[in-house]
């Protein structure tokens, strides 16, 4: 079980807490066309069984050990064209959080919304945007975040307990993490975007230094932008590449 929120103005106010279901995203999506259903209620659960990752993929997460919730919001003032900010909010989020807790660990983001602890895969973030002519409509942020558990059989993946040999309290994780993702929320409803894409800049894996990379065949390549709609523009030698969320991927080591 988990409890609400006290330490945020309007996310986690309403959670609802499944011991079970298939995707806390198809649950959440469910919800969302329904007015009624407040900014910031969340749907967690402990046993997800068929959890969706990015490109079509499956998100595997051991029954109790981790994070697993999908969190409704409706952000109307953001430009469909800007879409990419709710990536890169969520993805900082999940980064400063894992970060004070591994205080002396290097916890990056990964393009598009990952987020690294070394080179090993710690969260991984599913946004299902609904868009209209005034702006997004409403937004789904599916967060899963390795906790506790240990044994990834093969996968580059971690979790914090596996870095810091120590078990965590998964609601004080989530309280963490809900603040967070409100503090950078509400700086994006500000209009600071300028500053998310900074940080979201300075803490890129592949920014400023050349990482291993794959589209079609395999390339030293380094990012030299992210535009607001999410495209990265990557330099491999003299040549520069344009890339949506489909066309490349990192070959972590
Ligand atoms: C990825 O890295 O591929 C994204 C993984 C997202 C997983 C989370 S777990 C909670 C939410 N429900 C889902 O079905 N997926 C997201």
């Amino acid at each position: 079980m988990y409890k609400i929120l006290a330490n945020t103005l309007f996310l986690g106010k309403e959670i609802i807490y499944l011991p079970t279901c298939h995707s806390t995203n198809d649950v959440a999506s469910g919800l969302v066309s329904n007015s009624a259903t407040m900014e910031g209620t969340f749907v967690i659960t402990d046993d997800q069984t068929k959890g969706k990752g990015q490109r079509g993929n499956t998100w595997l997460s051991q029954k109790d050990k981790n994070l697993m919730f999908s969190l409704i919001l409706r952000p109307v003032f953001l430009d469909p064209m800007k879409q990419f900010y709710l990536n890169m909010i969520s993805s900082l989020a999940v980064m400063r959080t894992v970060q004070h807790f591994l205080p002396n660990e290097m916890v990056r983001v990964k393009w598009p919304n990952d987020v690294l602890v070394g080179t090993k895969k710690v969260a991984g973030i599913l946004i299902e945007n609904s868009l209209s002519s005034a702006g997004v409509s409403s937004s789904v942020f599916g967060i899963g975040l390795n906790v506790n558990q240990t044994d990834f059989q093969g996968l580059t993946a971690t979790s914090m307990a596996e870095r810091a040999k120590v078990e965590f309290d998964k609601q004080q994780v989530l309280e963490v993490l809900f603040s967070e993702l409100e503090r950078l929320y509400l700086s994006l409803r500000k209009g600071d975007e300028s500053i998310i894409k900074e940080e979201y800049l300075r803490n890129l894996y592949g920014y400023g230094a050349p990482v291993k990379l794959y589209s079609e065949y395999e390339f030293d390549g380094q990012i030299i932008k992210i535009d607001d709609s999410g495209l990265i523009q990557i330099k491999e030698g003299t040549r520069l590449h344009t890339f949506d969320f489909k066309q490349v991927r990192f070959i972590l080591s």
